[in-house]
């Protein structure tokens, strides 16, 4: 699956997806914000109804807003009647570690058919359990677990050999990408996926010294122009 997008940008959406280099989207509560979309639910399902019919048929995550768990799951069943590729993002636990939540992600996935990435994941432990509970995806915070002062690529290592081991079918996505290095370093080490910010992805691309070749093979082009 490679690289997905981290963003709910419609235009950073259209350019990456149109040169192909994408297989998903993911969205948070903070970066729609960010975005500046307004008008409340409603504003957050017209734009994740945009972004999903753009990218179609690849996944795009939404992710509710409460840590109420009748509330969650209302939420969780409304979003995926949206589009057929939404799947829906749930955190571990809830803001003071109850642990409840992956009984919600259990009976959305195994009896309303809704896929679920379970998000806001530090360590292999915390996603193996997800994993365990039948999400579909399940989020490591990559740039926060390493700003604690540990590499997450062992995290990262350990955790796909669980997978495999376990015949466990959840994707890992590696997230909260802060250098451009760690792209290709994650996907290295195991992950399924990496989400991304555009301006990583436009880093990735442009290199100063393709840039002095290709001047140079422009300039020297020149001079067979008629
Ligand atoms: C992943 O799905 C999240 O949306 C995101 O990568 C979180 O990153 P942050 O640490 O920048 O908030």
């Amino acid at each position: 699956m490679a690289i997905f997008l981290d963003t709910g940008n419609i235009d950073e959406i259209k350019k990456y997806h149109e040169m192909g280099i994408i297989r998903g989207v993911t969205t948070n509560p903070t970066i729609l914000s960010k975005e500046g979309i307004t008008g409340g639910m409603h504003g957050v399902k017209e734009r994740s109804i945009e972004i999903a019919k753009l990218i179609s048929p690849l996944p795009l995550s939404v992710e509710v807003t409460t840590n109420d768990m009748d509330r969650m799951m209302e939420q969780a069943l409304d979003f995926a009647t949206w589009s057929d590729n939404i799947n829906v993002k749930i955190t571990i636990h809830g803001p003071e570690g109850e642990i409840e939540n992956l009984r919600i992600v259990h009976e959305l996935e195994t009896k309303h058919d809704v896929r679920i990435n379970v998000t806001a994941m530090m360590s292999a432990q915390q996603c193996f359990l997800a994993a365990m509970a039948g999400a579909s995806y399940i989020s490591i915070f990559g740039g926060r677990v390493n700003n604690m002062g540990y590499n997450v690529c062992s995290e990262i290592s350990r955790l796909r050999r669980l997978l495999d081991s376990f015949d466990l079918e959840s994707q890992i996505i590696v997230g909260s990408t802060r250098e451009i290095l760690n792209i290709v370093e994650w996907l290295d080490a195991g992950a399924h996926i990496v989400t991304v910010t555009p301006s990583l992805i436009q880093g990735m691309l442009v290199h100063p010294y393709s840039k002095e070749t290709v001047q140079m093979f422009l300039e020297d082009g020149k001079k067979f122009d008629d």
